[in-house]
C-alpha cells in the first residue's frame, strides 16, 4: 500500500463532503477512493442529522453504504441525481476520463448521464496529458465475446480478457470485462462512439463531456479543479 496515495485520496474524498447538501438525492461511485467517501458520508449524516438519499453504482458500494448507515434509493424511484461523487482510473486536462478499473462503469456511467452535477476524486496519479496509458476497460456480453474480442483488436488495441482469481471477471449486470490497451487516446469521443457502436458492447470506460469538477489529493492539499477553469 503507498499511503502517501491513500493519503490525497482521502484528503479529496474528504473535500467532496462540502459540496453535499441537505435534502439531496446522491449518485455513489465505486473503487478505494470513493470508499474514503462513504466513510466519511456515513460520519456527516449521524453527527450532522441531515436527510440525504444515495443510489450506488454496485453491489460492492451498496454493501459499504449500508454498512455505513448511508440510506439508500434506486434509479426506479429517483431520476434525476443532484450529485455524483466517483473516482477514476485517469482523468485528462478536459476531463475526460478513463473508468471501470474496479468494473462499474456501466452503471456510473448511467448515474454521471443522469446527475447534475458530477464531481470526481482522485489521487494526483490519475492526472494524465493523454488518456490510454490506463488499459481501456469495456463492457460487453459474453454471448460471442471472442468476436467482440477481435473487433476490438481491429481497432488496434491489444485486449485482454479480465480475471479475478483465476476465473473470468463477471460485472454486477452478467457481463465480462474486456481490458483494452491502445496508444494515447487522441480522440476519446471518437472512440467512444465507435466502439459502442460494435455488437456484443455494452459500455465502455470512456467518460466524455460529463464531469464538472475534479478534486485532486496533491500532497497535503486538495485541488479543486472547475470545468473551464483552473486547467
Ligand atoms: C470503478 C471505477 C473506479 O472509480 C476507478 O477504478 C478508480 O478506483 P480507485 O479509486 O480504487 O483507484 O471506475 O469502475
Amino acid at each position: 500500500l503507498n499511503w502517501q496515495r491513500e493519503k490525497e485520496k482521502r484528503n479529496a474524498a474528504f473535500k467532496a463532503i462540502e459540496y453535499v447538501e441537505e435534502g439531496m438525492v446522491l449518485g455513489l461511485g465505486t473503487g478505494t477512493t470513493v470508499y474514503y467517501f462513504l466513510k466519511a458520508l456515513g460520519k456527516e449524516i449521524k453527527e450532522s442529522h441531515f436527510k440525504i438519499k444515495c443510489v450506488p453504482s454496485s453491489v460492492e458500494t451498496e454493501k459499504i453504504a449500508r454498512e455505513f448507515g448511508i440510506p439508500l434509493t434506486t434509479l426506479q424511484e429517483e431520476r434525476v441525481l443532484d450529485l455524483t461523487v466517483d473516482g477514476a482510473d485517469e482523468v485528462d486536462k478536459a476531463f475526460n476520463l478513463i473508468k471501470g478499473g474496479g468494473g462499474a462503469l456501466l452503471r456510473e456511467k448511467l448515474l454521471a448521464s443522469n446527475s447534475k452535477k458530477e464531481i470526481i476524486i482522485v489521487d494526483s496519479s490519475k492526472l494524465v496529458e493523454k488518456l490510454g496509458g490506463f488499459p481501456l476497460p469495456v463492457e460487453v456480453v459474453q454471448f460471442g465475446v471472442e468476436l467482440t474480442k477481435r473487433k476490438l483488436e481491429g481497432l488496434g488495441a491489444k485486449v485482454e480478457h479480465r480475471r479475478k482469481e483465476g476465473e473470468l471477471f463477471v460485472t454486477d449486470n452478467g457481463n465480462y470485462i474486456l481490458d483494452c490497451q491502445f496508444a494515447a487516446i487522441e480522440e476519446p469521443k471518437k472512440l467512444e462512439t465507435i466502439i459502442n457502436l460494435i455488437p456484443g458492447v455494452v459500455e465502455n470506460g470512456l467518460f466524455v463531456g460529463l464531469v464538472d469538477m475534479v478534486l485532486v489529493g496533491e500532497g497535503d492539499e486538495v485541488k479543486v479543479l472547475k470545468k473551464g477553469k483552473g486547467k
